[in-house]
Protein backbone atom coordinates (compact mmCIF):
# COMPACT_ATOMS: atom_id res chain seq x y z
CA UNK A 1 0.00 0.00 0.00
CA UNK A 2 1.55 3.15 -1.14
CA UNK A 3 1.44 5.73 1.96
CA UNK A 4 -0.70 8.46 0.08
CA UNK A 5 -3.12 5.73 -0.75
CA UNK A 6 -6.89 7.18 1.36
CA UNK A 7 -6.81 4.29 4.72
CA UNK A 8 -10.32 4.99 4.90
CA UNK A 9 -11.36 3.32 1.56
CA UNK A 10 -8.53 1.14 1.85
CA UNK A 11 -9.39 -0.60 4.96
CA UNK A 12 -13.65 -0.77 4.31
CA UNK A 13 -12.15 -2.71 0.94
CA UNK A 14 -10.27 -5.10 3.03
CA UNK A 15 -13.27 -5.24 4.66
CA UNK A 16 -15.26 -5.95 2.53
CA UNK A 17 -12.71 -8.98 1.18
CA UNK A 18 -12.62 -7.12 -2.19
CA UNK A 19 -8.84 -5.56 -2.46
CA UNK A 20 -5.88 -7.63 -1.43
CA UNK A 21 -2.94 -6.48 0.15
CA UNK A 22 -0.36 -6.80 2.38
CA UNK A 23 -3.33 -8.79 4.51
CA UNK A 24 -3.32 -10.98 1.76
CA UNK A 25 -0.03 -12.54 1.36
CA UNK A 26 0.63 -11.14 -1.46
CA UNK A 27 4.36 -9.45 -1.49
CA UNK A 28 4.19 -5.54 -2.02
CA UNK A 29 3.97 -3.95 -5.89
CA UNK A 30 7.87 -3.23 -7.11
CA UNK A 31 6.71 0.25 -8.60
CA UNK A 32 7.78 2.82 -6.27
CA UNK A 33 6.88 6.21 -5.27
CA UNK A 34 3.16 7.72 -5.54
CA UNK A 35 0.57 6.19 -7.59
CA UNK A 36 -0.51 6.79 -11.20
CA UNK A 37 -4.27 8.10 -9.59
CA UNK A 38 -2.00 10.50 -7.22
CA UNK A 39 0.61 11.48 -10.04
CA UNK A 40 -2.35 12.19 -12.25
CA UNK A 41 -4.66 14.42 -9.44
CA UNK A 42 -1.71 16.38 -8.51
CA UNK A 43 -2.34 17.67 -12.42
CA UNK A 44 -6.03 17.73 -12.04
CA UNK A 45 -6.83 14.45 -14.00
CA UNK A 46 -7.85 11.05 -12.97
CA UNK A 47 -6.02 8.17 -14.07
CA UNK A 48 -7.61 4.47 -14.20
CA UNK A 49 -8.52 1.42 -15.92
CA UNK A 50 -11.22 -1.03 -17.34
CA UNK A 51 -11.93 -4.11 -15.66
CA UNK A 52 -14.05 -7.28 -17.16
CA UNK A 53 -15.92 -9.07 -14.45
CA UNK A 54 -16.49 -11.98 -17.39
CA UNK A 55 -16.32 -15.46 -16.45
CA UNK A 56 -12.97 -16.95 -13.85
CA UNK A 57 -9.83 -17.58 -15.86
CA UNK A 58 -10.82 -15.46 -19.31
CA UNK A 59 -9.51 -12.52 -20.93
CA UNK A 60 -12.84 -10.58 -19.68
CA UNK A 61 -12.32 -11.74 -15.82
CA UNK A 62 -9.66 -9.34 -14.76
CA UNK A 63 -11.84 -8.45 -12.20
CA UNK A 64 -12.17 -12.10 -10.39
CA UNK A 65 -8.05 -11.80 -9.95
CA UNK A 66 -7.11 -11.01 -6.47
CA UNK A 67 -3.67 -9.49 -7.46
CA UNK A 68 -5.58 -7.89 -10.56
CA UNK A 69 -7.96 -6.14 -8.39
CA UNK A 70 -5.20 -5.28 -6.22
CA UNK A 71 -3.28 -3.41 -9.18
CA UNK A 72 -6.58 -1.34 -9.24
CA UNK A 73 -6.84 -0.31 -5.78
CA UNK A 74 -3.58 0.63 -5.90
CA UNK A 75 -3.22 2.38 -8.85
CA UNK A 76 -6.61 3.50 -10.09
CA UNK A 77 -8.49 6.71 -9.15
CA UNK A 78 -10.98 5.86 -11.62
CA UNK A 79 -12.57 2.40 -13.17
CA UNK A 80 -14.59 1.34 -16.20
CA UNK A 81 -16.50 -1.60 -16.81
CA UNK A 82 -14.79 -3.12 -20.29
CA UNK A 83 -18.03 -4.93 -21.46
CA UNK A 84 -20.81 -5.09 -18.45
CA UNK A 85 -22.72 -2.07 -19.70
CA UNK A 86 -22.27 -2.57 -23.15
CA UNK A 87 -26.07 -3.89 -25.02
CA UNK A 88 -24.80 -7.57 -26.02
CA UNK A 89 -24.36 -7.81 -21.84
CA UNK A 90 -27.06 -5.83 -20.23
CA UNK A 91 -29.03 -6.50 -23.03
CA UNK A 92 -28.50 -9.84 -23.97
CA UNK A 93 -31.50 -11.90 -23.07
CA UNK A 94 -34.03 -9.99 -24.96
CA UNK A 95 -35.98 -6.39 -24.94
CA UNK A 96 -37.79 -6.99 -21.93
CA UNK A 97 -34.71 -7.46 -19.56
CA UNK A 98 -31.79 -5.45 -18.06
CA UNK A 99 -28.49 -7.72 -16.05
CA UNK A 100 -26.77 -5.55 -14.11
CA UNK A 101 -24.93 -8.02 -11.91
CA UNK A 102 -21.46 -7.73 -13.51
CA UNK A 103 -21.66 -4.08 -13.23
CA UNK A 104 -22.99 -3.91 -10.16
CA UNK A 105 -19.60 -6.26 -8.59
CA UNK A 106 -17.56 -3.62 -10.27
CA UNK A 107 -19.56 -0.57 -9.01
CA UNK A 108 -19.54 -2.16 -5.55
CA UNK A 109 -15.69 -2.34 -5.62
CA UNK A 110 -15.01 1.13 -7.11
CA UNK A 111 -17.05 2.43 -4.08
CA UNK A 112 -15.56 0.14 -1.58
CA UNK A 113 -12.22 1.50 -2.86
CA UNK A 114 -12.96 5.76 -3.34
CA UNK A 115 -12.79 5.34 -6.88
CA UNK A 116 -14.98 7.22 -9.31
CA UNK A 117 -16.53 5.68 -12.15
CA UNK A 118 -16.79 5.89 -16.23
CA UNK A 119 -19.49 4.14 -18.06
CA UNK A 120 -19.37 2.50 -21.30
CA UNK A 121 -20.82 2.56 -23.58
CA UNK A 122 -24.95 3.75 -23.80
CA UNK A 123 -24.77 3.53 -27.93
CA UNK A 124 -22.15 1.05 -29.39
CA UNK A 125 -23.51 2.31 -32.81
CA UNK A 126 -22.54 -0.36 -35.31
CA UNK A 127 -24.04 -3.23 -36.23
CA UNK A 128 -22.03 -5.89 -35.10
CA UNK A 129 -22.35 -5.15 -31.31
CA UNK A 130 -26.03 -5.38 -30.51
CA UNK A 131 -27.76 -8.25 -29.15
CA UNK A 132 -28.68 -10.59 -31.87
CA UNK A 133 -31.90 -10.20 -31.32
CA UNK A 134 -32.49 -6.49 -32.45
CA UNK A 135 -32.10 -7.58 -35.78
CA UNK A 136 -35.29 -9.54 -35.34
CA UNK A 137 -37.34 -7.05 -33.29
CA UNK A 138 -40.61 -6.23 -34.13
CA UNK A 139 -40.67 -2.48 -33.98
CA UNK A 140 -45.06 -2.87 -34.62
CA UNK A 141 -47.05 -0.21 -36.59
CA UNK A 142 -45.45 2.65 -35.00
CA UNK A 143 -41.88 1.86 -35.89
CA UNK A 144 -40.59 5.21 -35.21
CA UNK A 145 -41.94 5.41 -31.65
CA UNK A 146 -40.86 1.98 -30.84
CA UNK A 147 -37.71 2.38 -31.32
CA UNK A 148 -37.33 5.80 -30.09
CA UNK A 149 -38.65 3.90 -26.73
CA UNK A 150 -36.63 1.26 -27.10
CA UNK A 151 -33.45 3.59 -27.14
CA UNK A 152 -34.62 5.88 -24.64
CA UNK A 153 -35.29 3.32 -22.31
CA UNK A 154 -31.96 1.79 -22.28
CA UNK A 155 -30.23 4.89 -21.73
CA UNK A 156 -32.66 6.32 -19.31
CA UNK A 157 -32.36 2.84 -17.21
CA UNK A 158 -28.56 2.39 -17.24
CA UNK A 159 -27.95 6.43 -16.26
CA UNK A 160 -30.04 6.15 -13.17
CA UNK A 161 -29.02 2.96 -11.77
CA UNK A 162 -25.60 4.45 -12.06
CA UNK A 163 -25.86 8.13 -10.91
CA UNK A 164 -22.13 8.13 -9.84
CA UNK A 165 -20.73 7.89 -13.33
CA UNK A 166 -18.49 10.91 -13.82
CA UNK A 167 -18.74 10.19 -17.52
CA UNK A 168 -20.85 8.08 -20.26
CA UNK A 169 -19.27 6.96 -23.39
CA UNK A 170 -22.56 7.90 -25.07
CA UNK A 171 -22.07 6.63 -28.68
CA UNK A 172 -19.25 4.86 -29.45
CA UNK A 173 -17.43 3.96 -32.53
CA UNK A 174 -20.25 5.06 -35.52
CA UNK A 175 -17.83 6.77 -37.57
CA UNK A 176 -16.48 4.16 -40.45
CA UNK A 177 -12.93 4.38 -40.94
CA UNK A 178 -13.23 3.62 -44.62
CA UNK A 179 -14.68 6.87 -45.30
CA UNK A 180 -15.91 8.94 -42.01
CA UNK A 181 -19.41 8.09 -42.57
CA UNK A 182 -21.96 7.71 -40.06
CA UNK A 183 -22.84 3.65 -39.74
CA UNK A 184 -25.82 2.43 -40.36
CA UNK A 185 -27.44 0.35 -37.55
CA UNK A 186 -31.64 -1.11 -36.92
CA UNK A 187 -31.83 1.73 -34.93
CA UNK A 188 -30.73 4.49 -37.61
CA UNK A 189 -32.79 2.35 -40.24
CA UNK A 190 -35.70 3.39 -38.50
CA UNK A 191 -34.60 6.65 -36.83
CA UNK A 192 -32.37 7.84 -39.16
CA UNK A 193 -28.33 8.29 -38.29
CA UNK A 194 -27.68 11.67 -37.08
CA UNK A 195 -31.16 11.78 -35.45
CA UNK A 196 -30.31 8.39 -33.43
CA UNK A 197 -27.01 9.24 -32.20
CA UNK A 198 -28.55 13.24 -31.14
CA UNK A 199 -31.26 11.34 -29.08
CA UNK A 200 -28.79 9.46 -27.51
CA UNK A 201 -26.83 12.61 -26.01
CA UNK A 202 -30.86 13.92 -24.83
CA UNK A 203 -31.98 11.41 -23.31
CA UNK A 204 -27.69 10.99 -21.38
CA UNK A 205 -28.15 14.71 -20.68
CA UNK A 206 -32.02 14.26 -18.97
CA UNK A 207 -30.59 11.34 -17.18
CA UNK A 208 -27.07 11.97 -16.42
CA UNK A 209 -27.29 15.99 -16.29
CA UNK A 210 -23.47 15.72 -13.77
CA UNK A 211 -22.15 13.37 -16.50
CA UNK A 212 -19.25 14.57 -18.59
CA UNK A 213 -21.23 12.98 -21.89
CA UNK A 214 -18.56 11.52 -24.57
CA UNK A 215 -18.42 10.68 -28.66
CA UNK A 216 -15.85 7.93 -28.36
CA UNK A 217 -13.85 6.41 -30.95
CA UNK A 218 -10.43 5.19 -31.95
CA UNK A 219 -9.26 7.58 -34.44
CA UNK A 220 -5.77 7.75 -33.74
CA UNK A 221 -2.27 9.31 -35.25
CA UNK A 222 -0.92 6.51 -36.48
CA UNK A 223 -1.03 6.75 -40.30
CA UNK A 224 -4.25 5.28 -42.78
CA UNK A 225 -6.44 7.10 -39.82
CA UNK A 226 -6.69 10.45 -42.13
CA UNK A 227 -10.55 9.62 -43.09
CA UNK A 228 -11.19 8.46 -39.90
CA UNK A 229 -10.13 11.52 -38.36
CA UNK A 230 -12.11 13.44 -40.76
CA UNK A 231 -15.08 12.13 -40.22
CA UNK A 232 -15.51 12.24 -36.48
CA UNK A 233 -14.48 15.77 -36.69
CA UNK A 234 -17.38 15.94 -39.41
CA UNK A 235 -19.53 14.60 -36.60
CA UNK A 236 -18.35 16.32 -34.07
CA UNK A 237 -19.13 19.85 -35.87
CA UNK A 238 -22.67 18.68 -36.74
CA UNK A 239 -23.58 18.04 -33.27
CA UNK A 240 -22.15 21.82 -32.19
CA UNK A 241 -24.71 22.99 -34.98
CA UNK A 242 -27.47 20.87 -34.17
CA UNK A 243 -27.12 22.08 -30.59
CA UNK A 244 -26.43 18.07 -29.31
CA UNK A 245 -25.24 18.12 -26.01
CA UNK A 246 -21.73 16.62 -26.48
CA UNK A 247 -18.73 17.40 -23.44
CA UNK A 248 -15.82 15.69 -24.51
CA UNK A 249 -13.87 13.46 -27.49
CA UNK A 250 -13.22 9.70 -26.35
CA UNK A 251 -9.78 9.05 -27.48
CA UNK A 252 -9.55 5.13 -27.63
CA UNK A 253 -5.33 5.42 -27.75
CA UNK A 254 -4.94 1.60 -28.93
CA UNK A 255 -1.84 3.12 -30.22
CA UNK A 256 1.23 0.59 -32.15
CA UNK A 257 0.54 -1.62 -34.31
CA UNK A 258 -2.41 -0.71 -36.94
CA UNK A 259 -5.14 -3.72 -36.33
CA UNK A 260 -5.01 -4.87 -39.89
CA UNK A 261 -1.35 -3.41 -40.44
CA UNK A 262 2.46 -5.55 -40.95
CA UNK A 263 4.55 -6.81 -39.35
CA UNK A 264 6.90 -4.54 -39.47
CA UNK A 265 6.57 -2.57 -36.27
CA UNK A 266 4.51 0.35 -35.00
CA UNK A 267 1.96 2.44 -37.32
CA UNK A 268 4.11 5.76 -38.38
CA UNK A 269 2.52 8.69 -36.27
CA UNK A 270 1.59 11.80 -38.09
CA UNK A 271 1.72 14.10 -34.78
CA UNK A 272 1.58 17.21 -36.84
CA UNK A 273 -1.96 16.14 -38.40
CA UNK A 274 -2.96 14.31 -34.68
CA UNK A 275 -2.35 18.01 -33.77
CA UNK A 276 -4.46 19.89 -36.05
CA UNK A 277 -6.97 17.10 -35.48
CA UNK A 278 -7.37 17.53 -31.13
CA UNK A 279 -6.99 21.56 -32.40
CA UNK A 280 -9.65 21.40 -34.26
CA UNK A 281 -12.26 19.33 -31.29
CA UNK A 282 -10.57 21.27 -28.81
CA UNK A 283 -11.25 24.53 -30.74
CA UNK A 284 -14.77 23.49 -31.05
CA UNK A 285 -14.96 23.02 -27.57
CA UNK A 286 -15.01 19.31 -26.73
CA UNK A 287 -12.42 18.45 -23.93
CA UNK A 288 -10.53 15.11 -24.31
CA UNK A 289 -10.48 11.65 -22.82
CA UNK A 290 -7.70 9.23 -22.76
CA UNK A 291 -10.57 6.36 -22.85
CA UNK A 292 -8.57 2.98 -23.95
CA UNK A 293 -5.27 3.24 -23.89
CA UNK A 294 -2.69 0.37 -24.86
CA UNK A 295 0.22 -0.33 -27.07
CA UNK A 296 -0.48 -3.26 -30.06
CA UNK A 297 3.29 -4.67 -29.62
CA UNK A 298 2.59 -6.70 -32.76
CA UNK A 299 5.11 -5.96 -35.10
CA UNK A 300 7.82 -5.88 -32.61
CA UNK A 301 10.88 -7.67 -31.34
CA UNK A 302 9.86 -11.31 -29.32
CA UNK A 303 12.75 -9.94 -26.73
CA UNK A 304 11.20 -8.72 -23.81
CA UNK A 305 13.73 -5.83 -23.22
CA UNK A 306 13.96 -3.92 -26.41
CA UNK A 307 10.26 -4.46 -26.71
CA UNK A 308 8.90 -2.95 -23.73
CA UNK A 309 11.65 -0.31 -24.20
CA UNK A 310 9.83 0.68 -27.44
CA UNK A 311 6.40 0.51 -26.09
CA UNK A 312 7.14 2.50 -23.55
CA UNK A 313 9.42 5.21 -25.29
CA UNK A 314 6.15 5.32 -28.14
CA UNK A 315 4.00 5.82 -25.09
CA UNK A 316 5.58 8.66 -23.40
CA UNK A 317 5.53 10.43 -26.81
CA UNK A 318 1.82 9.96 -26.84
CA UNK A 319 1.15 10.99 -23.91
CA UNK A 320 3.51 14.02 -23.85
CA UNK A 321 1.09 15.04 -26.84
CA UNK A 322 -2.10 14.39 -24.86
CA UNK A 323 -1.59 15.61 -21.47
CA UNK A 324 -0.08 19.04 -23.49
CA UNK A 325 -3.82 19.53 -24.01
CA UNK A 326 -5.41 20.80 -20.59
CA UNK A 327 -8.45 19.56 -22.17
CA UNK A 328 -7.57 15.91 -21.63
CA UNK A 329 -9.34 15.20 -18.50
CA UNK A 330 -9.39 11.86 -17.57
CA UNK A 331 -6.71 8.69 -18.46
CA UNK A 332 -7.92 5.34 -19.03
CA UNK A 333 -5.44 1.95 -19.43
CA UNK A 334 -7.41 -0.79 -21.47
CA UNK A 335 -6.82 -3.20 -18.67
CA UNK A 336 -4.10 -3.44 -16.52
CA UNK A 337 -2.09 -6.53 -16.39
CA UNK A 338 -0.82 -8.50 -20.41
CA UNK A 339 -2.87 -11.79 -19.79
CA UNK A 340 -5.82 -9.76 -19.50
CA UNK A 341 -5.66 -7.78 -22.81
CA UNK A 342 -8.13 -7.92 -25.36
CA UNK A 343 -5.27 -7.41 -27.81
CA UNK A 344 -4.30 -11.27 -26.81
CA UNK A 345 -7.45 -12.30 -28.07
CA UNK A 346 -6.93 -10.37 -31.58
CA UNK A 347 -4.56 -9.78 -34.52
CA UNK A 348 -1.96 -12.44 -33.50
CA UNK A 349 1.85 -11.85 -33.31
CA UNK A 350 3.59 -13.34 -35.90
CA UNK A 351 5.28 -16.03 -33.76
CA UNK A 352 2.48 -16.39 -32.05
CA UNK A 353 3.46 -14.91 -28.86
CA UNK A 354 1.69 -13.24 -26.15
CA UNK A 355 1.43 -9.50 -26.23
CA UNK A 356 3.14 -6.77 -23.85
CA UNK A 357 0.19 -4.11 -24.18
CA UNK A 358 -0.45 -3.25 -20.87
CA UNK A 359 0.67 -1.60 -17.70
CA UNK A 360 2.08 -4.35 -15.69
CA UNK A 361 3.59 -8.02 -16.90
CA UNK A 362 1.98 -11.33 -16.25
CA UNK A 363 3.80 -11.36 -13.10
CA UNK A 364 1.78 -8.51 -11.86
CA UNK A 365 5.15 -6.32 -11.80
CA UNK A 366 4.81 -3.01 -13.43
CA UNK A 367 6.73 -2.43 -16.90
CA UNK A 368 8.82 0.48 -18.49
CA UNK A 369 5.17 1.36 -19.96
CA UNK A 370 4.19 1.96 -16.65
CA UNK A 371 6.90 4.34 -15.80
CA UNK A 372 6.41 6.06 -18.97
CA UNK A 373 3.16 6.86 -18.12
CA UNK A 374 4.01 7.82 -14.90
CA UNK A 375 6.90 10.17 -15.93
CA UNK A 376 4.35 11.56 -18.93
CA UNK A 377 2.11 12.74 -15.78
CA UNK A 378 4.49 14.10 -13.94
CA UNK A 379 5.94 16.30 -16.50
CA UNK A 380 2.54 17.15 -17.41
CA UNK A 381 0.99 20.47 -17.14
CA UNK A 382 -1.52 21.04 -14.46
CA UNK A 383 -5.41 22.00 -15.29
C1 LIG B 1 -13.48 -4.85 -26.29
C2 LIG B 1 -13.30 -5.70 -25.06
O1 LIG B 1 -12.04 -5.39 -24.49
C3 LIG B 1 -13.41 -7.14 -25.40
O2 LIG B 1 -13.39 -7.93 -24.22
C4 LIG B 1 -14.72 -7.40 -26.15
O3 LIG B 1 -14.73 -8.74 -26.58
C5 LIG B 1 -14.87 -6.49 -27.33
O4 LIG B 1 -14.72 -5.15 -26.91
N1 LIG B 1 -13.15 -0.35 -28.55
C6 LIG B 1 -14.10 -0.28 -27.56
C7 LIG B 1 -14.14 -1.31 -26.50
O5 LIG B 1 -14.85 0.70 -27.51
O6 LIG B 1 -15.44 -1.53 -26.02
C8 LIG B 1 -13.54 -2.59 -27.00
O7 LIG B 1 -13.51 -3.51 -25.92
C9 LIG B 1 -12.17 -2.37 -27.58
C10 LIG B 1 -12.24 -1.45 -28.76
Amino acid sequence: MRPNSPAPSRRQALGLGLAAGALSGFPAFAATGPSLASLARDKGLQFGSAVGAGPVGALTGSFEDRRYRQILAEECGLLVPENELKWYVVRAAGPASFAFERADRIAAFAKANGQALRGHTLLWHHPQWFPAWIKTHDFGAQPKLAAAALLTEHITTLCQRYPQMISWDVVNETVDPADGSVRNTVLSDILGREPTLDLAFHTARAAAPKARLVYNDYMSWEVGNEKHRYGVLKLLEGFRKRGTPVDALGVQAHIGAENADSFTGFGKPQEQEWRAFLDEATGMGYDLLVTEFDVHDKGLVYDFAPRDAAVAAYAKGYFDLMLSYRQTKEVLAWGMVDKYSWLQGQWPRQDGKAKRPTLYDDNYQPKPLREAVAAALKAAPAR
